[in-house]
């Protein structure tokens, strides 16, 4: 196979795949440095171009593929390549799944941890990502509204998608020209979009607030789209502090757990898909269902654990979010369920519960984003709290994390993946520790 070169120079060179990294790039090795080279597969012979430094090495780009991997298939979707939503659509299922359990057993090995007990992977279907974050821009021919190709800032226009639910599909030809009145020339919007039992929330965030024309379009989307809620939040960095402003609120979003309907604040974070919610919330509740005594939910979002542990349990919630918790909160109260329930806004990793303060739980459970839960993961060593489940969507800081808990005196009993990012090297996990010796006892 040959692949259409960019222009542009860079040392050309002849090497064999050895492995797939943890981003989906094949990798190679020259000149003692490895050498990532996105769509190449392990065991093919390609022709590279290096094109520059890496972060972990040196970028190259396949001019031509030698010999191809018996693993190597057509990958499904049109717009596979620019892109940058799913990196391993040219990789044969048996050996993506293969490869997604290896990225789990792998980060952990490098913390020492030489057969852990890692179940195989639970794969989400096709089709049923229910929360999209999307990307738009304004070009001389209209908006492209897609997903950033792989390390780059151009937004692949999608028309055709295997991840995404079909029902968030259906809006984006509908958004597009609304969009076109909300910005200028160049000028980008985010676009969160998930899918609720009452319809789609949407939350656009740009650098200016739309004007007339701009609100009458996205209310006239927000109609004939049946959306639940449209909202408009400043773009920038991080949280604001200013809240979104609803553009139009059709139906309070909901989404409910363990029976609890919560209406999520706009842009709010949940598990991508209902199915990986599903599977996490039941290693949670199954493992706990013997801990007596208060449960600690840390990191806890809008109470995708809390609630459902609630059904058994007193549950202590702590987000940083203060729109997650107050949604939860506001959840709690209104099912009357505040003698089970407590909620506090804390940043977790400026001011973690001490020690001391995870001794009031007989469980702890934390989910925290990509870069782990260093802090807290220090302190839980240090406490005396019987069973902990860590929930992770990176088995890198999971691996760091778990090798505190264990050094600290806990077992590390059983490791359930969940692949809810087809065709990613993004891959979730529930985790479950059983305290063997007491933390001070060396
Ligand atoms: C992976 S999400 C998990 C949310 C929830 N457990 C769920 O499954 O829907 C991570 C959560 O961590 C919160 N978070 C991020 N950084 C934080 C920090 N420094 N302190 C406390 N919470 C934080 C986010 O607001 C988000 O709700």
């Amino acid at each position: 196979m040959r692949r259409k070169a960019r222009k542009g120079g860079g040392k050309q060179i002849e090497a064999t795949i050895d492995t797939l990294g943890g981003r989906g790039d094949g990798v190679a090795e020259h000149a003692g440095q490895p050498v990532f080279a996105p769509f190449a597969l392990p065991g093919e012979r390609v022709r590279l171009r290096l094109t520059g430094k890496s972060r972990a090495g040196v970028r190259g780009e396949v001019l031509e593929i030698l010999s191809e991997s018996p693993e190597r298939v057509e990958p499904p979707c049109p717009h596979f390549g620019p892109c940058g939503g799913c990196t391993v659509q040219h990789l044969a299922d048996a050996a993506y799944r293969r490869w997604t359990r290896e990225l789990v057993t792998t980060a952990l090995a490098r913390r020492g941890f030489d057969a852990p007990p890692v179940a195989e992977p639970v794969f989400v279907g096709a089709n049923t990502r229910r929360r999209a974050a999307l990307s738009a821009v304004r070009t001389g021919s209209g908006v492209r509204l897609g997903f950033h190709g792989r390390e780059s800032h151009t937004v692949e226009d999608i028309h055709t998608c295997h991840v995404l639910d079909p029902a968030i599909m259906a809006l984006l030809p509908e958004l597009r020209p609304a969009l076109a009145q909300l910005l200028g020339p160049r000028e980008t919007a985010d676009v969160t979009v998930l899918l609720t039992e009452t319809g789609l929330d949407v939350l656009i965030a740009s650098a200016e607030p739309p004007g007339l024309k701009a609100r009458e379009a996205l209310a006239a989307v927000a109609e004939s789209a049946d959306l639940a809620r449209l909202a408009w939040c400043e773009a920038g960095p991080g949280e604001s502090d200013v809240p979104p402003e609803p553009v139009a609120l059709r139906r309070p979003p909901r989404l409910t757990f363990g029976g609890t309907g919560v209406e999520p604040p706009p842009g709010a974070f949940v598990q991508p898909t209902r199915d990986g919610e599903a599977v996490l919330t039941q290693a949670v509740t199954e493992w706990l269902a013997e801990a007596a005594g208060p449960v600690a939910d840390l990191y806890a979002g809008v109470g995708t654990f809390t609630l459902p542990l609630a059904v058994t349990h007193k549950v202590h919630a702590v987000d940083g979010a203060a729109g997650a918790m107050a949604a939860l909160w506001q959840a709690v109260r209104k099912h009357d369920l505040m003698g089970r329930v407590t909620a506090e806004v804390r940043d977790l990793v400026e001011d973690p519960l001490t020690p001391d303060e995870l001794g009031a739980f007989n469980a702890v459970v934390f989910d925290p984003p990509r870069q782990g839960a260093r802090e807290l993961a220090a302190n839980l060593a240090a406490s005396n709290v019987a069973t902990v489940v860590a929930l992770s969507c990176n088995p890198n800081t999971f691996g760091r994390d778990a090798r505190a808990l264990v050094d600290g005196g806990y077992e590390l009993r059983a490791v359930r993946p969940i692949d809810q990012f087809p065709w990613t090297g993004h891959v979730e996990l529930a985790a479950l520790f059983r305290r063997a010796r007491e933390a001070n006892s060396g």
